[in-house]
């Protein structure tokens, strides 16, 4: 289903369909003892730069706890960056002070992977679609706040009556439905989704994968797509970025990526997709091991306990994203 987007560009580069564009993004943790105090630093996000176009579904994949959930949420600006500079359609976000933030970041929106967390379990549906209304349209009256309600009700395939209804009388998958008619009812240009059908029946997810694309088109929507389902990457993704310890170690168009994987770290994720029959795409990389306690990375690469094809250089020089292949990058001192 790969979907329509305008050919990519490359990584950094800003154009006139730029609509996000991430700069150097850094996001430390203070790690504390019992006693409060800081003992070190967990390196959530590290150094990331990408730029964002119009019309486009960029994924962003990799293993629980390397960092995905970080950068949408600094993105966000519900954590403040470390360093790094984020420019939302031509608008400073990060430098910004905070009031004049909040106002540029209304057209850019955040999907919880927990739709429970958007929604307030003692509020009927109508209060939590019409709160966002409420705060950041205050000129509209009840009548054209319920009118609005109702138009994007419908659009994510919600009867009327469910307005009346607490979250907990619904069902999963119609909570993520009424998740999205809450950000939608902003007119947001850029959404960040972060695992959007994880934790659902297959069946929902599929239902859910195609509303995500008809609402893309209805209101001209840009996605952010955070996942740790390769095969629905895959499928509808123009671009990923390949996260692995908070930072990005390939990045590249979806086909590009998925065909040639270049980092050893991708082709282990890659060889773990089971396919039809149990058979892998690539059985040369198996991933083994757990990542390293991201408050305490090796020197150099930070894949090196867990590369097979790790040497000496590893340990020395950490290994930056070179473009030597078109329309892919790897940050790999012996990529291929
Ligand atoms: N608010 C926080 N305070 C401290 N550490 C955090 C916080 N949020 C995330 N982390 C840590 O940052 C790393 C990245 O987490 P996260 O972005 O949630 O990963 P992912 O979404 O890829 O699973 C993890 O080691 C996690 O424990
Ligand atoms: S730089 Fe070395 S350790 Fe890191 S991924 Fe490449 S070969 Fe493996
Ligand atoms: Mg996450």
């Amino acid at each position: 289903m790969n979907v329509d987007a305008p050919a990519p560009t490359r990584r950094t580069q800003v154009n006139e369909r730029t609509i996000l564009d991430a700069r150097g993004l850094t996001k430390h943790f203070p790690i504390r003892n019992a006693f409060g105090w800081q003992t070190g630093v967990l390196r959530a996000l590290d150094d990331v730069s990408f730029t964002v176009d119009k019309g486009e579904i960029l994924g962003i994949v990799g293993e629980s706890g390397c960092g995905k959930s970080t950068l949408g949420k600094t993105i966000m600006g519900i954590h403040q960056p470390t360093d790094g500079s984020l420019i939302f359609e031509g608008n400073d976000i990060a430098g910004a002070a905070p009031s004049a933030a909040r106002e540029r970041r209304r057209h850019l929106q955040y999907s919880y992977q927990d739709p429970g967390a958007s929604l307030d379990p003692r509020w009927k549906i109508r209060r939590s679609l019409h709160e966002p209304l409420v705060i950041h349209h205050s000129g509209l009256n009840y009548d054209e706040r319920e009118e609005r309600v109702r138009a994007i009700l419908q659009a994510v395939g919600l009867p009327v009556g469910h307005l009346d209804l607490y979250p907990h009388e619904i069902s999963g998958g119609q909570q993520r439905r009424v998740g999205l008619a809450r950000i939608l009812t902003l007119q947001p240009s850029l959404v960040v989704l972060d695992e959007p059908t994880s934790g659902l029946d297959v069946s929902v997810q599929a239902t859910i994968l195609n509303l995500l694309m008809d609402l893309r088109k209805q209101f001209d929507l840009t996605y952010l797509f955070i996942s740790h389902d390769l095969s629905v990457v895959r499928m509808i993704c123009n671009r990923i970025a390949v996260m692995y310890l908070g930072k990005v170690v390939e990045f590249g168009e979806t086909e590009a990526v998925f065909e040639t994987p270049c980092h050893p770290y991708t082709r282990s994720l890659l060889s773990a997709i089971p396919t039809i029959g149990g058979a892998r795409v690539i059985d040369t990389f198996s991933l083994e091991g757990e990542p390293p306690n991201p408050g305490n990375l090796p020197s150099g690469c930070r894949f090196r306990n867990r590369c097979p094809m790790a040497q000496q250089t590893c340990a020395e020089v950490e290994p930056e994203l070179r473009a030597d292949w078109p329309g892919q990058e790897a940050a790999c001192h012996f990529a291929q």
